[in-house]
């Protein structure tokens, strides 16, 4: 496969499918004694060892549901390949969501995988294309920076990988002469590998996507009711979280001697996110003081200042790559003052009262409607609505609004906004189902400048998060052991 060629970043030499440009850089030796000196002298190839994974009969009932949906249409589902963050450095890799779901592959997935559906009456047989290790005979293991096993790690080897996910196996070099036949019919996830998405475009028949994006929208929706696995990957991510945030609060005094003590919580909980899981499972909002009103705050280079409220907002992604996603506000004093204790009790409120309304059967969007008639009750009782409660709570008014411009749940899973290819009538308006993991995330936000509320409300951002479960008959907060009363807060932070 890869040949020679003269330069590249170590060097020479790598297959043409990353070519670098690197004069500047040392060089790999490319002289016929080099080479063979270095592909011989190795130990044996390792025997394959590997057990089914427990995911993995997760993943296949799975597909039978998806393949359902789609008979006599071939069916890529391309993990995708690792992105380029500058020149020639790469993001860390994250398989594309819907490979994840389908395989149960998660963290080790080998870039460039592509899970093909072969139609089979009226189902599919179901083909995994991967990267096997390469022979030490070749130059790509020593000499190929971006998939050489010299630079990135041994890949596992096709049996291996079979045998972990329950899957039929082989070298992503046969993918082209195997799968190409069968494409004129076919539907992609569009995003995982653009190239091969172009390649699948220019072979099908008519300029077609709408078997794309309904292949995207059911595998969403499919996601939107988690099975037995999924709810133990997300509450294993939650009390990793747990154990996330309880280091953020021992890291307190170091993040307030600090002038960028933000990044001291956000670091802390970094450092939890690579012990207890893969990564964190999206950008720390490490938020305090007036920060809190930036919803997104990533920043996170400012100080974290007694007196004040810190906002953080942080969630574990497992090796699985399930993540939790949870808000605690905390006073990084250790006590609230009774302004933040007033308007965090009425954050506090809206979430109770929303989870009170999940069961089976009730609307998704009830959840936010019952969250928001709470935040709107206090604003108006605190005087800052220019019009009556019932003004604002219409649609035509919404004037509350402008203390929490955000919605108060989204489904959680894979991608912390999950399933966010699903139809409305499957996700906002549709009835909650055992089974669906969500957030109730209702929050307050008075901005610094803003002048309807009075001067000491300015600058006071509170949100709580929690994930919730929907059971046979009501709800479980996952996160309920993550503290989040008043009283429990103040306990944690003060060491209590
Ligand atoms: N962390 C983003 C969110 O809460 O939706
Ligand atoms: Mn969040
Ligand atoms: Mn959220």
């Amino acid at each position: 496969m890869a040949l020679l060629h003269a330069t590249c970043q170590t060097g020479v030499v790598t297959d043409q499918e990353h070519p670098r440009s690197p004069e500047n850089r040392s060089t790999t030796p490319i002289s016929e004694a080099f080479r063979d000196f270095i592909s011989t002298g190795w130990g044996p190839e390792p025997t394959p060892s590997a057990h089914p994974l427990p995911q993995a009969r997760f993943a296949s009932a799975r597909r039978e549901r998806v393949s359902r949906e789609f008979p006599g249409v071939t069916l890529v589902i391309p993990a995708g390949e690792t992105q380029t963050r500058s020149n020639d450095t790469e993001y860390p890799y994250r398989p594309h969501t819907a490979f994840v779901y389908l395989t149960g592959w998660g963290s080790d997935t080998v870039p460039g995988s592509i899970l093909l559906g072969i139609p089979k009456g009226t189902a599919h047989d179901w083909v995994l294309f991967t990267r096997p290790p390469a022979p030490r005979t070749s130059d790509e293991f020593y000499a190929n920076p971006s998939i050489g096993e010299f630079w990135t790690g041994r890949r596992p080897g096709l049996d291996d990988v079979g045998t972990w996910l329950g899957l039929e196996t082989k070298d992503r070099e046969d993918w082209a002469g195997e799968a190409m036949p069968l494409l004129a019919n076919s539907a992609v996830i569009r995003e995982a590998e653009g190239a091969l998405t172009d390649t699948i475009d220019s072979l099908r028949h008519a300029d077609d996507q709408t078997g794309d994006d309904t292949l995207a929208r059911v595998i969403s929706e499919l996601r939107l009711v988690k099975d037995e696995w999924e709810i133990a990957q997300l509450t294993t991510a939650i009390h990793a979280t747990h154990q996330g945030f309880s280091r953020i609060v021992a890291a307190l005094p170091e993040a307030s001697a600090h002038p960028r003590g933000e990044r001291i919580i956000e670091g802390v909980f970094h450092q939890a996110a690579r012990l207890e899981g893969n990564d964190t499972g999206y950008g720390t909002i490490a938020a305090s003081g007036p920060h809190a009103c930036i919803l997104h705050w990533v920043t996170n280079d400012g100080p974290v200042t007694p007196g004040h409220l810190l906002l953080v907002d942080a969630g574990i992604e497992l090796d699985s790559l399930y993540t939790a996603d949870i808000t605690r506000t905390i006073p990084v004093s250790g006590r609230f003052s009774p302004l933040q204790r007033q308007i965090y009790e009425a954050v506090l409120d809206a979430a109770d009262q929303a989870f009170a309304v999940v069961k089976p059967g009730a609307l998704f969007r009830d959840i936010h409607e019952a969250a928001m008639r709470v935040i709107a009750g206090y604003v108006h009782e605190w005087g800052f609505l220019p019009v009556s409660l019932e003004e604002s709570l219409a649609t035509e008014g919404q004037h509350h609004r402008r203390y929490m411009i955000h919605g108060t749940s989204h489904h959680l899973g894979l991608d912390v906004h999950d399933c966010a290819k699903a139809r409305r009538e499957m996700y906002m308006d549709k009835e909650l189902e055992p089974g669906m993991v969500f957030t109730i995330e209702p929050g307050l936000y008075f901005q610094p400048d803003d002048h309807t509320v009075p001067a000491e409300w300015r600058g006071i951002g509170v949100r709580i998060e929690d994930n919730i479960v929907v059971t046979e008959d009501g709800a479980e907060n996952l996160s309920r052991d993550i503290p989040r009363t008043v009283d429990e807060v103040e306990n944690w932070v003060s060491g209590r």
